[in-house]
């Protein structure tokens, strides 16, 4: 009896020293394996206990447990400590500095073109312009012959045409063929709308001129619509769009499709009217083509040119956007470089 209580006495010992050692995780389930594990030292010697006279048995039987009971308790004592060192260090390496600024979001910007195709879509919107769209592949009579331009006719040398090989159609050259289909849905009754789009045209690209480039369209029909109607419209427009300082000038041209035509231009952003590469030395940058809508044009959409008269007009948003926002090179706008968005952000 003497010897398994001995034996007792010094595994609790032994114990109590090797667990105090395991600080960890892995040697403290190795502890707990090796002493209090179904085959560990403690049953070990409770296993003994069966070969102690019968007598002596209970007491050795409650001195084991006495023993079992404790390192026990003394192992989840430890367990308990050991998890909490180990939520401690876990806090302390993953701190968070809730003080620290934050890092700015990477977001991405509206395109130039798109912003002044809005800022277009807006200010003619707010007098009373509804959106129409048509088509980017057209047919040679939509693009040239309804505009007064048959086959032959010398104006259609102002346009230089990208041709597929399907015989007379085309890369529209401008939008004007919009005008047609849009009187054709409204007539015989009063027409307002712009149509915004892309354009093509065989060119050689400059600073000032790109191969695809957008344009605005725009045209009202009705009865007494005067030349006065669309001088109002444009510098009503232009006031909204570069501020009241920028001079305008209405300089007379010749379009097919109206009579009388003119272009008009905003004073040049580079030089400011002094006269630059930009504007090529005229100190003006050209932003639109305008006039009143040709006879044969109204009556090709339908009206009748002795009841109704309309002005129509064709602006280029890249020139806009290079007066708006200072842009030297058209080429800028669809080289695909991100600095360009980022240097004239909001
Ligand atoms: C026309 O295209 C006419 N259809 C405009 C028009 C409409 C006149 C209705 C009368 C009535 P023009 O070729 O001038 O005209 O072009 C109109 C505008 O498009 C120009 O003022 C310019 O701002 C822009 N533009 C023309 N060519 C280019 C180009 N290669 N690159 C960038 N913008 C251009």
């Amino acid at each position: 009896m003497a010897d398994l209580l001995q034996d007792l006495e010094d595994l609790k010992r032994e114990a109590g020293a090797a667990l105090a050692a395991a600080d960890r995780r892995e040697p403290l389930a190795a502890w707990h394996g090796e002493y209090l594990g179904r085959r560990g030292r403690l049953a070990q010697l409770m296993r003994r206990l069966a070969e102690a006279p019968a007598a002596e048995r209970a007491t050795l039987g409650r001195a084991a447990n006495e023993v079992k009971r404790e390192l026990e308790e003394s192992y989840a004592a430890r367990q308990e400590g050991v998890r909490q060192r180990e939520l401690e260090a876990a806090l302390e390496a993953e701190r968070v500095d809730v003080t620290l600024p934050g890092r700015p979001a990477d977001v991405g910007g509206l395109h130039p073109i798109t912003r002044v195709l809005r800022d277009v879509g807006g200010i003619f919107g707010r007098m009373g312009f509804q959106i129409f769209d048509g088509p980017e592949v057209e047919t040679d009579e939509y693009n040239f012959g309804l505009l007064n331009m048959p086959a032959g006719h010398p104006a259609r040398d102002m346009w230089d045409t990208f041709y597929t090989t399907i015989p007379n159609l085309i890369l529209r050259t401008h939008t004007s063929p919009g005008q047609i289909y849009a009187m054709r849905s409204q007539a015989p009754g009063p027409l307002r709308v712009i149509l915004p789009g892309k354009t093509y045209r065989y060119e050689q690209v400059t600073a000032r001129s790109e191969s695809m480039f957008h344009q605005v369209e725009g045209i009202a029909v009705g009865e007494h619509v005067s030349f006065g109607d669309l001088k109002g419209v444009v510098v009503g427009f232009a006031e909204q769009m570069f501020g009241a300082g920028r001079r305008l000038r209405f300089r007379k041209s010749y379009f097919p499709f109206t009579e009388p035509s003119v272009e008009v231009d905003v004073s040049c952003i580079l030089c400011g009217g002094g006269g630059c590469y930009l504007c090529k030395q005229t100190g003006w940058l050209e932003i639109m083509g305008a006039g009143m809508v040709h006879p044969r044009v109204l009556r090709a959409g339908g009206y009748d040119p002795g009841e109704v008269s309309g002005f129509a007009f064709g602006m280029g948003p890249e020139r806009i956007a290079m007066l708006k926002y200072g842009i030297a090179d058209i080429r800028y706008f669809f080289s695909n470089d991100v600095r360009l968005l980022e240097s004239i952000r909001y």
